[in-house]
């Protein structure tokens, strides 16, 4: 307003930020770690102002450069928006997505159902925070498989009694059975990812199924059962033979405690949008529907009015998928041949073959010849190379085992190649 003299806001903060934080909000919300990856975003975007040439591997999102939303999603949510599509959607979504999801989940694994299944929210994110609001107490066990993206920020917020249940590259990250079987006793939840992120690998069908079994029999009899959250966001994005595996189809009998989690997010190029939902039993969905209400994570109408279209429509959304997993594939194929060479020329590096995802689980050898960690091996491929990538231990692995994640949803061919030859420069350097 004219003449109005403004406050100075900032001089009436506290000047010890840490203590007031600390004394202000919950030890919950004090103990929550920060983000390695934004952390290592951070230097990046810093040698990049320098003028280093960086090829950026961390980001587990899209470059819109790179890759663009397919043309039929951003058409349909204009003519949404032109149509008046700008007020409260329903808090589990519009009819109209939640029966395009039905039908998705009909036509691409067989599994029928209404849409009383499906929890449309603003992403992939509202569903996972609402299975574990949904089923875990404090001191509850719940349970994941090492590496995987994030879990440990929502057992850290449910303050469960979590169990990290350790894999290896033998088993392309994933657990066997037998570990499955036993991590699930008395627990209240279980997480698997697949295609998985941050290894770019995706679950054996048959251990799948074993998994499944096992939960079953684990929940015979049992009073509070043990709950998967079965993450599949980038179940459409597969660059191997391998193909996509649904545990309600392996094994019928575990449908009543099984919540899917998908998203146009990775699939759609669309991690902006903000369109995700659940597919759950309908004798959950209503709860998950009211703790998304109350949270008001709904994704915005138009989104998903173009989402539903887009969705129905078969012969545009194979065509796009084509087309995303011709794009993801070239890129991914590249980095592995690269790296592929160099492990055969004797550099310390290798990497696991591209199965599904955006991701190429990336080993340096070097841990104990000169480098007494991953981080330290991290920032040296950073410096020196000008690689940019992020250690498992990101996704809650502990030990210095030489893996890392890249990621291809922001760098183009060119990146790739120049990344390659400055690695090799940078391996034979070491003598
Ligand atoms: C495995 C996995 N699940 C869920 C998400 C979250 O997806 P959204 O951005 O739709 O919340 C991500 C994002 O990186 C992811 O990698």
């Amino acid at each position: 307003m004219a003449g109005m003299q403004a406050i100075d806001s900032a001089r009436y903060l506290p000047s010890n930020t840490k203590a007031a934080t600390d004394a202000a909000v919950t030890p919950i919300a004090a103990g929550m770690k920060g983000s390695m990856i934004l952390k290592i975003a951070g230097q990046v975007r810093e040698l990049i102002a320098q003028g280093r040439v960086v090829a950026n591997f961390t980001v587990g999102d899209f470059r819109p450069e790179q890759f663009h939303v397919p043309s039929e999603l951003s058409a349909g949510i204009r003519r949404s928006l032109d149509a008046g599509a700008t007020n409260y959607p329903p808090a589990d979504g519009v009819p109209e997505l939640k029966a395009a999801i039905a039908r998705l989940v009909e036509r691409s694994w067989g599994m029928k159902i209404d849409p009383s299944w499906v929890c449309v929210g603003s992403g992939a994110r509202p569903p996972i925070y609402s299975s574990w609001q949904l089923f875990v107490e404090p001191g509850d066990r719940t349970v994941s498989f090492l590496p995987m993206w994030n879990v440990g920020y929502y057992a850290h917020l449910f303050e469960s009694d979590h169990i990290f249940v350790p894999t290896s590259a033998d088993t392309d990250f994933f657990p066997t059975v037998e570990q499955a079987r036993q991590a699930m006793r008395g627990a209240r939840l279980v997480v698997i990812n697949t295609p998985l992120n941050p290894t770019g690998t995706m679950i054996d069908p048959k251990v799948l199924e074993g998994i499944a079994r096992a939960l079953v029999e684990e929940n015979e009899g049992r009073e509070r059962p043990c709950m998967l959250l079965f993450d599949q966001v980038y179940w459409a994005i597969t660059s191997g033979d391998r193909a996509h595996a649904n545990p309600c189809v392996l094994v019928p009998e575990c449908t009543p405690y099984v919540v899917h989690v998908d998203a146009i997010s990775k699939w759609m190029c669309a991690t902006g949008l903000r369109v995700g939902w659940a597919v759950l039993p309908p004798y959950l969905q209503g709860r998950m529907k009211a703790l998304i209400g109350h949270m008001g994570a709904w994704a915005p109408r138009p989104e998903q009015l173009a989402a539903a279209a887009l969705i129905d429509d078969e012969a545009a959304l194979s065509s796009w998928f084509d087309e995303l997993n011709q794009q993801v594939t070239a890129r991914l194929e590249r980095l592995y041949t690269g790296i592929s060479r160099l492990r055969d020329d004797g550099l310390a590096v290798d990497a696991i073959a591209p199965q599904g995802g955006i991701y190429l689980s990336f080993r340096v050898n070097l841990v104990g010849r000169g480098f007494d960690s991953n981080e330290a091996i991290r920032t040296w491929l950073l410096d020196t190379a000008g690689v940019a990538v992020v250690p498992f231990q990101a996704f809650d692995m502990v030990e210095d085992s030489g893996w890392f994640r890249m990621s291809v949803g922001a760098v183009g061919l060119d990146d790739i190649d120049g990344a390659l030859a400055r690695l090799e420069s940078a391996l034979r350097s070491l003598g």
